[in-house]
């Protein structure tokens, strides 16, 4: 009689979950864990979700953090006056335990601007708070960080470094716990800063705030913008920062003005890298837990009895029922009806079609509400078990990144399997890359913002997510672009249950499925599985493609040789003169210097060997210029397998599996060749670069 087996299994559970609870106590995590938020600018309504907003006039405007109000309009002047205003991360960062602390660094660009004829006032500052309300009247010189009642208060627990403009004989910045009163201050006249320069002279200010939370070294570093990184620190403390912080702080920034001394107080660029530790976990959540769980378990063994019993009785009237609870799980995407998409999609009209890839054809479709979907119907629906694929639908759900297209919804009915995506109505980065259209090229700014976005989306994947998540199939047609030039990376995932292992990337080399060569790492056509790594390869083959305008699978002359993308890239570093790479249509409107960068970080991207190419961290870094490009050998090194790193086939991606050729909306211009593209010359809009990161 297995009657007992359910009865075990859930004792069995309690019994984990308590040993788990105990044992995770007993050694509370020491480990870090690395996080980093970039906003290369602010974009309002994409970046508006990211913060905390407190004070009149704060808000996301001209692509900065606006502290306080922003506009110089003569007519607006009594809005700026007595102002202050706090713009935090939506998050706070469990930074300290009390025993050990994280290190930090923020980075940022400060713009003080004022009129000529205004006197500057009050100042800005970075700030690391227990939340993000602004103290009432703390204008003027109280900087947004307190009042005239709870300056100096023990329970402020706050930390920030201040850039105070109110008197220009004092211009200085300093260290503030718990008061504007500073602990140090540092006068920047000796290093040719003046914070708030009249409006002719405006200068924007990069700055440097770096803390080790073991050796508790404090630095503040700073320079006009476009400087590199002064060797010597303006500011240094050492400070055990958490003898003054909660544990789980905001991070932010805060700013007032006075009357009549008034500014504008912005941020326009802001990269936090942040050690935090895991979520805390202690007795008394234990005991609550503990509380809770046993008399759970209980009323569960109570209920899996009676369950079991039923079930018996049942089992013949109720066959396969098994996944259907699975449906009604919190987080599951939204279930669509066949004859719902079907009604959205025209019946699967032909000029509903969006575009066709390996894996089925990809409709436009209107719901009834006049929402727009993009409706993905597969061709094969050999789905292996409809288990594995409702638990990977539920994780794929779950992922949520601004440069992510969104899963809204599926459908499996009568065999046939739909999902539904968020409708792009921009089309691919292939489109915008080869399209034949009236409209010019893709300006310079539009690319670096794209792959900045490319890039953020996949350090999400592998870095931000519980589970690492293989993208597996990074190419232009699988890149969609929005109104703003924001890219948003197409669909991932899935592809394990939808197909089996066999289908691997060796097959697909073999059957050449066009758009897919050239993205392709080297290592996959051995392993036939993709790694957080060979996603970086795709990764650096859609960097070549879309600062050279040419599809990685194209072969390119060049006296008398014929290169792939890669090699031809890699010649003309070598020859010193890897600028000639980009895109001609661009008719050298283009940041010369950003254009080396992410052709060296390109080419690092393609090492032939995986343990090699950067991390996606490194990788993010290196776009929004809190590193430097990477070191490129002269010669493309030689592909060896196996590889000596045996790390390099290691998977741990609960998604990781097989390739899927063309997921998004791959459209048949794949095959486009380099002689039918327009070259019209690009338009001089002077967008600044963008991607951010989320957690
Ligand atoms: C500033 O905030 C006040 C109060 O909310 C509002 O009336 C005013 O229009 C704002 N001014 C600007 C320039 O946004
Ligand atoms: C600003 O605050 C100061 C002192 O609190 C006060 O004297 C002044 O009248 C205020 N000005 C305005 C325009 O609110
Ligand atoms: C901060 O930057 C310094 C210098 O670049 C680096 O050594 C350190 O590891 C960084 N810390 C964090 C937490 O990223
Ligand atoms: C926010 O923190 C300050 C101390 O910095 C404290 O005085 C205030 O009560 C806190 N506000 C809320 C809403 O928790
Ligand atoms: C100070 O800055 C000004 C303007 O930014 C520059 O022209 C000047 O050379 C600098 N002086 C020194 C000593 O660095
Ligand atoms: C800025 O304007 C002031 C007067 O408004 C003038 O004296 C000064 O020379 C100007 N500076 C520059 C750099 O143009
Ligand atoms: C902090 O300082 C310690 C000791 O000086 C050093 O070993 C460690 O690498 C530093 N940490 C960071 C993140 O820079």
């Amino acid at each position: 009689m297995n009657m007992i087996t359910p009865l075990q299994r859930q004792l069995v559970h309690v019994i984990l979950i308590i040993l788990f609870l105990i044992t995770g106590t007993e050694q509370e995590q020491a480990s870090f864990q690395r996080k980093i938020i970039s906003f290369p600018e602010f974009d309002k309504e994409r970046d508006e979700v990211y913060f905390e907003f407190s004070g009149k006039n704060t808000t996301i405007e001209s692509r900065a953090l606006q502290l306080t109000t922003d506009t110089t309009n003569d007519g607006s002047l009594p809005d700026h006056y007595n102002n202050s205003g706090r713009i935090m991360y939506y998050q706070p960062f469990r930074i300290h335990n009390g025993r050990i602390m994280g290190s930090f660094n923020s980075t940022f660009l400060i713009n003080l601007f004022r009129e000529s004829d205004w006197e500057a006032g009050h100042g800005l500052a970075f700030l690391i708070s227990p939340n993000f309300t602004l103290p009432e009247s703390s204008y003027g010189h109280w900087l947004g960080l307190t009042n005239s009642f709870s300056d100096a208060s023990r329970d402020n627990h706050f930390v920030a470094i201040e850039f105070d403009t109110q008197n220009p004989g004092q211009n200085h910045i300093g260290l503030n716990i718990n008061s504007v009163k500073s602990d140090k201050i540092v006068s920047l006249n000796d290093h040719n800063i003046t914070l708030s320069l009249p409006s002719n002279q405006s200068v924007s200010y990069k700055v440097w705030v770096q803390y080790n939370g073991t050796s508790h070294l404090l630095q503040v570093f700073m320079d006009k913008q476009g400087e590199p990184k002064p060797t010597t620190p303006l500011l240094t403390q050492t400070i055990n920062l958490k003898d003054f912080l909660k544990q789980e702080s905001y991070f932010g920034f805060s700013a007032s003005t006075g009357y009549p001394k008034i500014q504008l107080n912005c941020v326009l660029e802001w990269t936090l890298e942040i050690e935090v530790l895991p979520k805390k976990r202690d007795w008394k959540w234990l005991t609550i837990t503990a509380g809770v769980a046993i008399p759970t378990a209980i009323v569960l063994l109570v209920l899996s009895l009676v369950f079991y019993v039923y079930k018996r009785r049942r089992r013949v009237e109720e066959p396969d029922h098994e996944y259907g609870n699975l449906r009604y799980l919190p987080g599951m995407p939204r279930e669509f009806k066949y004859k719902e998409l079907k009604k959205a999609t025209n019946n699967f009209d032909q000029s509903m079609k969006l575009g066709e890839g390996g894996f089925g054809i990809v409709y436009k479709g209107t719901l009834q509400e006049n929402c727009e979907i993009a409706v993905k119907k597969f061709s094969r629906d050999n789905i292996k078990s409809k288990g594995d694929f409702m638990a990977e639908l539920a994780i794929i759900h779950r992922l949520r990144h601004k440069h992510l297209v969104r899963l809204v919804g599926w459908c499996y009915e009568e065999g046939k399997l739909l999902l539904v995506y968020d409708f792009m109505p921009n089309g691919s980065l292939e489109k915008h890359l080869y399209g034949v259209s009236e409209h010019s090229t893709l300006t310079w700014n539009h690319r670096y913002r794209i792959l900045t976005g490319v890039a953020s989306a996949l350090y999400y994947l592998q870095n931000e997510y519980d589970q690492k998540v293989v993208h597996r199939d990074l190419k232009a047609s699988n890149i969609l672009v929005d109104a703003d030039f924001n890219a948003r990376l197409g669909d991932f995932g899935l592809a394990r249950t939808i197909e089996n292992e066999r289908n691997s990337y060796a097959e697909l080399g073999a059957s050449g499925v066009p758009g897919t060569i050239g993205y392709v790492a080297p290592e996959c056509f051995h392993t036939g599985k993709a790694t957080p790594e060979s996603d970086v390869y795709g990764f650096g083959a859609v960097v070549l493609e879309v600062v050279c305008g040419r599809n990685p699978g194209m072969r390119i002359p060049d006296e008398q040789h014929f290169y792939t993308l890669v090699d031809w890239v890699w010649m003309l570093h070598r020859e010193g003169r890897i600028e000639d790479a980009v895109d001609e249509r661009l008719e050298n409107n283009f940041v010369v210097e950003e254009a080396k960068k992410v052709l060296l970080l390109g080419l690092a991207c393609s090492h032939p060997l995986a343990t090699e190419r950067p991390k996606t961290e490194e990788i993010l870094q290196i776009i929004s210029g809190t590193l430097p490009a990477p070191y490129v050998p002269p010669f493309r090194p030689v592909f060896t397998w196996p590889s000596t790193d045996p790390a390099t086939i290691v998977i741990d991606s609960l998604l990781a599996g097989i390739t899927s050729p063309s997921q998004g909306y791959s459209s048949e211009k794949s095959s486009l060749s380099i002689s039918q593209m327009p070259s019209a010359p690009s338009p001089s809009f002077n967008l600044p670069v963008s991607g951010i990161m989320r957690p």
